[in-house]
């Protein structure tokens, strides 16, 4: 398992290209479930989870090239309507595929998926969903069994706000018989991508980036192609990293960002007394003299994302005062937390608030990753902390970054990655 030895303390500066959108990726991919054909998805980003969905598209029976960043699928032979296990439990967004599998095949068995490093992660809005729009579902030895003749319209509420059920519980309906409503539906960008990507396959969908959407289920729909959206967790990632680390007067450019996805990245990071420029595709900014400390509470899209809550720590953890951070989405994702204390950080975490006394300094450490994430944050404080930092089992960074310690030596960072010791 591969480590990053960082030696901090070099100020950031120059520009950075932002990949595509993870989570636009792997909502995308399974849509080629619904029709048979090939299709084109540009702007797909080099990263362990894309690998892993195309593995599962494979073990069912797509053909998956790649001509660098631009992924094709082949859905024309479906041969299996499983996710098995082995793949489900490594990524947990390979329920992605039961949507379409119950919609285009009528049957699916799916793999529950585990939790993760930081806890349960139901699916419990996924099933019902698509129990209310027809499906007979069934829990067996650790797998989602469902068997629908052909869905049928429903109206249906999400208590909870949830990326992943709207995506699924969507490419149900496309092809459903008749009308669906989806009350308090997701309107994080990557679904929203999601839905114009339907449509363009021919799907009905009204209210697309709204809280209502209305799909009129159609007999078939044929095969695309799409460029992902840039990824907004990267470009917040890299923004902090510029405020943590750079100096007055040295900025960081990012391209081929959206800055509209970000925007409340932005503000809270111009609370913190950073200086930010914007235009269509591109973002500068400059770290501030002292950062600012500023609360922050997660909140589904267009609120802060719970996705830069580790990283927003690792800032604040440097920050002239006391910040509190509340994550409304997950309530125990701070496995972070104990890592960057061994760096130094003064952090107190009570149910779902931690409690940040910024420091002076930072002093480097060996540290352990133990989600995607968390990961991101012991980068992000490495690049800071006096002396060494070895950041240990970086695979999980590999899940969702794009590269990263090269795009880190290219703005100045002192980061390299080894092979590290078998556990
Ligand atoms: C997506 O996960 C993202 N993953 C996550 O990003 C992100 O943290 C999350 O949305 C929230 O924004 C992908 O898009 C692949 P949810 P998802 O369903 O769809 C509860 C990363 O770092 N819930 O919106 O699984 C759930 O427990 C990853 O890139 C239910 O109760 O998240 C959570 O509290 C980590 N029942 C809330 O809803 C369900 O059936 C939001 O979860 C589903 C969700």
């Amino acid at each position: 398992m591969d480590k990053f030895l960082i030696r901090g303390g070099k100020p950031l500066g120059g520009t950075v290209a932002i990949s595509g959108a993870k989570n636009a990726s792997l909502a995308l991919m399974p849509a080629a479930l619904l029709a048979p054909g090939r299709y084109r998805f540009g702007n797909t980003p080099l990263l362990r989870d894309v690998v892993t969905m195309s593995r599962l598209l494979e073990s069912m029976g797509l053909r998956i090239t790649h001509d660098d960043h631009t992924l094709s699928v082949d859905s024309t032979t479906v041969s299996s309507h499983e996710a098995p296990y082995e793949h489900v439990k490594k990524m947990r967004a390979s329920v992605y595929v039961l949507g379409p599998l119950v919609s285009r095949f009528g049957e699916a068995r799916v793999s529950l998926p585990g939790g993760c490093a930081w806890g349960p992660r139901p699916v419990n809005l996924h099933i019902e969903g698509i129990r209310k729009l027809g499906a007979d579902i069934q829990l067996e030895a650790g797998y989602i069994v469902a068997r629908a003749k052909r869905l049928h319209g429903a109206r249906i509420l999400f208590d909870v706000s949830s990326v992943g059920a709207t995506g699924n519980v969507m490419m149900a309906a496309v092809l459903a018989n008749g009308t669906t409503l989806i009350e308090n539906a997701a309107q994080e960008p990557e679904i929203v991508q999601l839905s114009e990507f339907l449509v363009r396959m021919g799907a009905r969908i009204q209210g697309v980036g709204t809280g209502r959407i209305e799909i009129e289920g159609v007999d078939e729909l044929h095969p695309a192609d799409i460029a992902t959206i840039p990824d907004r967790i990267e470009t917040g990632t890299f923004l902090v990293a510029a405020a943590l680390t750079g100096t007055k007067g040295k900025g960081v450019r990012l391209e081929r960002c959206t800055p509209n996805h970000v925007g409340s990245i932005i503000v809270k990071l111009e609370d913190a007394g950073a200086t930010i420029r914007t235009g269509p595709d591109w973002i500068e900014i400059e770290a501030p003299e002292q950062i600012r400390p500023v609360n922050a509470t997660t909140a589904i899209y267009p609120g802060f994302p719970t996705d830069m809550q580790a990283q927003w720590i690792a800032l604040m953890a440097r920050a002239h005062g006391t910040s509190v951070i509340t994550d409304t989405i997950y309530f125990d994702r701070f496995m972070h937390v104990p890592e960057l204390v061994r760096l130094g950080a003064n952090i107190t975490v009570k149910e779902n608030i931690a409690t940040v006394m910024g420091v002076d300094r930072l002093v480097g450490a060996k540290v352990m990753s133990t989600d995607l994430r968390a990961s991101a944050s012991l980068i992000l404080a490495g690049l800071v902390a006096e002396g060494t930092t070895e950041v240990l089992r970086v695979y999980h960074l590999d899940r969702g970054y794009e590269h990263v310690e090269t795009k880190l030596q290219a703005l100045g960072a002192d980061i390299r990655r080894e092979p590290g010791e078998e556990f």
